[in-house]
């Protein structure tokens, strides 16, 4: 079994973390997620009951490189009450280790390390999860930032995958993160070239779990209350990290709490979910966007919202499907006439995805 953070180093040096994993309940962290977990989707989560923790999308770290304003914006104006983790990609590790240095100035419980991006234009340059296929670079870039990240109250943590396109070297890469103890990893169950639509291998965020003496969230295909309360069964994690799961269903993590805790889960109901679109319209159009724009936005997020919901006799996708129509909408009128043509009813929606795909068996 993991050891309890509180072994590993008083709470109160760890600050905000600390104190999260010494509450005895598991922790539920906001994943980060490029151009979606920004500032108003930070408020409207926040609005929905919310996460434990919130992480911000990426710092990019290179050596001229400089902390994005808006990020920061995001860590100053922190309107969750909650604590927030600052993540950086990168390889360089003079600029990851300056990065690092600067972030812990701002209003931080925690700096991330980014071991997962699929994106081929960070992992060719041996970045994000690109790095793990060099292992004794992450070696050596955990070390750097172990020792730079020192200020009391700021904890250093780390968000992998399981492999870059098998999992031959998952074992080493256990054993370097336990000998350079960062406070917290996180681990999503696919490797990188998996990508996100594969099925999660919940058995290597166990083995994780067991061999690591710091805490581990697990992440990947987080989608109801009891799939969670599995999920932290099966994989004996100390709390869970939820992206997609959460723009789908912004009510995930107070279901989860009430799941956890044996209340009843209440389920959203359609005109629940049209309000919840349209306040996503609303928090994350800038003040001068233009209404095309705006539609075009949404429509990003409407994958993933799109995805819970019930097809209507054909796929989702499908002709005359929910996302079919939406990704033909040009205007703010015909979006929302999409919406309520779906959503504007009363019965109750679980919002769930579409099953996993078969499992590749070959997998722990
Ligand atoms: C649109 C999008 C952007 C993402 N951006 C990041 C990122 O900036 N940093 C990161 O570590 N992971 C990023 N991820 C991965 C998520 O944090 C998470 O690991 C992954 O989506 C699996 O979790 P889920 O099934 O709960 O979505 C991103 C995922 C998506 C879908």
């Amino acid at each position: 079994m993991a050891v309890p953070i509180s072994e590993i180093a008083p709470a109160t040096s760890l600050g905000a973390l600390g104190q999260l994993f010494t509450r005895g309940t598991p922790v539920l962290a906001l994943a980060p997620m490029q151009d979606v977990t920004d500032l108003p989707f930070w408020r409207l989560m926040a609005g929905y009951g919310g996460p434990d923790i919130y992480w911000t999308e990426y710092f990019r770290v290179h050596a001229t490189s400089t902390l994005e304003r808006p990020i920061l914006e995001c860590l100053h104006q922190n309107p969750t009450g909650r604590p927030a983790v600052a993540q950086l990609i990168g390889n360089d590790i003079p600029a990851l280790v300056r990065a690092a240095k600067e972030l812990q100035h701002h209003p931080i419980a925690a700096v991330d390390l980014n071991l997962g991006c699929p994106a081929p234009v960070v992992y060719r340059k041996c970045a994000g999860g690109g790095l793990l296929r060099e292992l004794h670079r992450v070696d050596a870039i955990l070390q750097a930032l172990r020792t730079a990240i020192d200020r009391p109250g700021i904890a250093f943590t780390v968000k992998t995958r399981i492999g870059f396109d098998s999992t031959d070297g998952f074992d080493q890469l256990l054993e370097i993160l336990d000998r350079n103890r960062p406070d917290l990893v996180t681990v999503h169950g696919r490797t990188v070239a998996e990508m996100y639509r594969t099925e999660v291998h919940y058995g290597f965020i166990e083995r994780a779990a067991r061999r690591l003496r710091m805490p581990v969230l697990a992440n990947g295909n987080v989608h109801s209350a009891e799939r969670a309360a599995e999920i932290l069964r099966r994989t004996t994690a100390r709390g869970l990290m939820i992206g997609r799961g959460c723009v789908r269903n912004p009510w995930i993590f107070s279901q989860i709490r009430d799941h956890l805790d044996g209340r009843a889960v209440q389920l959203p109901s359609g005109r629940d979910v049209l309000r919840y679109v349209e306040a996503l319209y609303e928090v994350t159009a800038p003040t001068d966007s233009c209404e095309r724009l705006q539609v075009e936005k949404m429509k990003k997020y409407m994958n993933f919202v799109g995805a819970g919901i019930p097809p209507h006799g054909v796929a989702s996708t499908g002709p005359g499907g929910f996302l079919h129509r939406i990704r033909r909408s040009q205007t703010r009128d015909e979006f929302f006439r999409v919406c309520r043509d779906f959503l504007d009813h009363d019965e109750r929606m679980p919002l769930l995805p579409p099953p996993d795909p078969a499992p590749a068996g070959h997998h722990a």
